[in-house]
């Protein structure tokens, strides 16, 4: 049976692909440049980002139309993350989203460029925004340069690429997995209740809950890593077992690390009942980020 946020996430899937691709229609740039950026902008993903960002919007207004430069943004710069996190130099991967890797696909040169470009155009979409005042776009670009930057994403996977060479404690992960996993997704919920009009108050539970939720989403890649059917995910098992990563499950065991999760759960869901808002799909959604199979 579909349900109702079933609903939500193919409605929010569909306005953000057309729009993404929209953004390309009339952009004059070197034709390789734009085949690799769309390449891998099209290859699918899940879009949880922006459905997210949605999800936060909708929790304080209806017309969810009001965040998709930044959503699109987002989801732009987390594609170029994980362009560049399959490089040979990173975690060398060869598939992604189902296809071939950017790099395998076009050539490393390119592959790394597309990621650059990827990163960029991100905040001249929300720079370009008419309908954001001049205030919120110079918060909105802040946060996510923050978000995504030396103190977010880049931070975490510089610690997860030296963690490969030792043994880290259950805090050290979380601080990975918070900087890594969890700013990109924190940004999805900190700009889609900040446009909404979220109170200062509301916006600390709300990050609370982003914290939670960045972890919800990394123990399960993990265990995903371990117990996920490749085809339904896209890209290839056994991977962090292979390049000896610090995962959940090799820390707690398998079963460790799905009652970590689920305590991650309770505590997400008294932090979204503390920002007292319409937070009906953010509920839902920590479900579906917990019991994910792709
Ligand atoms: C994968 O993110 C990379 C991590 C941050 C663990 P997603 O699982 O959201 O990937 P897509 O966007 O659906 O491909
Ligand atoms: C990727 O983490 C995180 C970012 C790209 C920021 P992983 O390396 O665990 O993601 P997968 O497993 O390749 O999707
Ligand atoms: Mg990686
Ligand atoms: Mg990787
Ligand atoms: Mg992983």
């Amino acid at each position: 049976m579909q349900t109702d946020l079933d609903d939500f996430i193919i409605k929010g899937k569909a306005i953000v692909e057309d729009e993404m691709i929209n953004q390309f229609r009339n952009l004059e740039i070197p034709d390789q440049l734009k085949q690799s950026m769309l390449y891998s902008l099209k290859a699918g993903g899940k879009r949880l980002r922006p459905i997210l960002m949605m999800a936060s919007y909708d929790a304080f207004h209806r017309d969810i139309n009001k965040v998709l430069s930044a959503a699109i943004a987002l989801e732009m710069i987390h594609t170029y993350s994980l362009i560049h996190d399959d490089l040979p130099a990173m975690d060398d991967d060869d598939l992604r989203r189902g296809q071939p890797t950017n790099h395998k696909a076009f050539d490393e040169a390119t592959a790394i460029l597309a990621g650059d470009a990827l990163l960029t155009y991100s905040f001249e979409l929300i720079a370009n925004d008419p309908q954001f005042t001049d205030r919120q776009k110079v918060y909105l670009t802040g946060m996510l340069a923050q978000a995504s930057g030396p103190k977010g994403m880049v931070a975490g996977q510089i610690l997860d690429m030296e963690a490969e060479q030792k043994k880290v404690t259950l805090e050290e992960l979380e601080t990975i997995h918070k900087l890594k996993t969890g700013e990109l997704l924190r940004f999805a919920i900190r700009a889609g209740a900040y446009i909404g009009g979220a109170s200062s108050e509301q916006l600390k539970h709300l990050d609370n809950y982003a914290y939670y939720l960045g972890l919800i989403f990394q123990v399960q890649d993990d265990i995903l890593d371990i117990t996920g059917d490749p085809e339904k995910l896209g890209k290839p098992v056994g991977s962090d077992l292979e390049n000896d990563k610090n995962t959940y499950p090799k820390l707690l065991g398998l079963n460790g690390a799905i009652e970590k999760k689920q305590n991650y759960v309770n505590k997400a869901k008294v932090a979204l009942e503390n920002a007292g808002a319409n937070t009906s799909y953010l509920t839902l959604l920590t479900d579906y980020f917990s019991n994910r199979e792709f």
